[in-house]
């Protein structure tokens, strides 16, 4: 037993998380570094995720499937370094943990030696049941994630909503149920209709967390980058921008290239 684990009081658990559900109030946000994690650390987030999307908004691909465990390893690493109050959860990447329960462990094992206090994997099919079963099973705790799930892009042709049909909302539906039997401490839902978010919140006895799934889950989680404005092209429906950033840093940018041009920096006072 460690002396140094977070005061239960200050940091955001695992028990802690649970325990938010039903209040509607979990505000969650991914992030890749330590520079934003010690950002997030001033705030009152409560969850922070590695997310894989770290494939699209650090490494600019156009799906999640190229990151490996390493890459998803350093990032955690990093965010870990800035981060002490919010509960730290790492993404497990493609092929990190759909080949065997073994190979989940050993690759979630790798997240939490770099800081994650828990691991996020997609999908609801029994085999993937099993493996979040044996990762629980041996004291790591898992975070579901149903509905558009990134890994899955190419089974779906696109980014698209799911659960649109009574009979695919029925299916997200049932997995909901059993992600929760196999051990998930909470479940993403993305990019499914509403009602659908509503009908799994209120069945459910852990909290859920929405991407694009409306305003009844018990939490909502946006790509940190998104929420930011940090890509002025990107806007779907669901992100709200809460800041224009790649506005603001194409001005400081261009203000400080006119400052050294016209002889303004560095100024005396800025040099030795
Ligand atoms: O990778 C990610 O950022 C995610 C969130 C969108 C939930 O999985």
């Amino acid at each position: 037993m460690s002396r140094n684990y977070p005061d239960a009081k200050e940091a955001y658990t695992v028990p802690r998380i649970r325990k938010m559900k039903g209040k509607g109030s979990l505000a969650a946000i991914t992030c890749y570094d330590a520079s934003f994690a010690r950002i997030i650390e001033e705030t009152s987030i409560q969850l922070v995720l590695v997310g894989d999307s770290a494939a699209n908004v650090i490494y600019g691909l156009d799906s999640t499937l190229p990151i490996g465990i390493d890459e998803m390893a350093m990032h955690t690493r990093a965010v870990a370094a800035g981060l002490s109050k919010a509960l730290l959860v790492a993404d497990m990447p493609f092929l990190s943990y759909q080949p065997s329960a073994e190979v989940a462990i050993t690759n979630a094992g790798k997240l939490l030696q770099a800081g994650a206090k828990a691991v996020k994997v997609e999908g609801g099919g029994s085999h993937i049941r099993a493996i979040i079963g044996k990762l629980v099973e041996v004291g790591i705790p898992v975070m579901g994630h149903l509905g558009l799930t990134p890994q899955s892009v190419h089974r779906f042709g696109g980014y698209k909503l799911q659960g649109r049909s009574e009979q695919d909302a029925e299916h997200i539906f049932e997995e909901a149920k059993l992600l929760e039997e196999a051990g998930c401490f909470s479940i993403v839902l993305e990019k499914v209709p509403a009602e659908l978010a509503k009908g799994i919140t209120e069945t459910l006895s852990v909290p859920t967390i929405g991407i694009g799934a409306g305003p009844h889950c018990d939490g909502q989680i946006l790509v940190l980058y998104d929420l930011l404005g940090l890509d002025s092209e990107f806007r779907p429906r669901f992100v709200r921008r809460y800041a224009e950033l790649a506005e603001e840093i194409k001005e400081a940018l261009n203000r400080y290239t006119e400052d050294v041009k016209e002889g303004r920096f560095p100024s005396e006072e800025e040099s030795f």
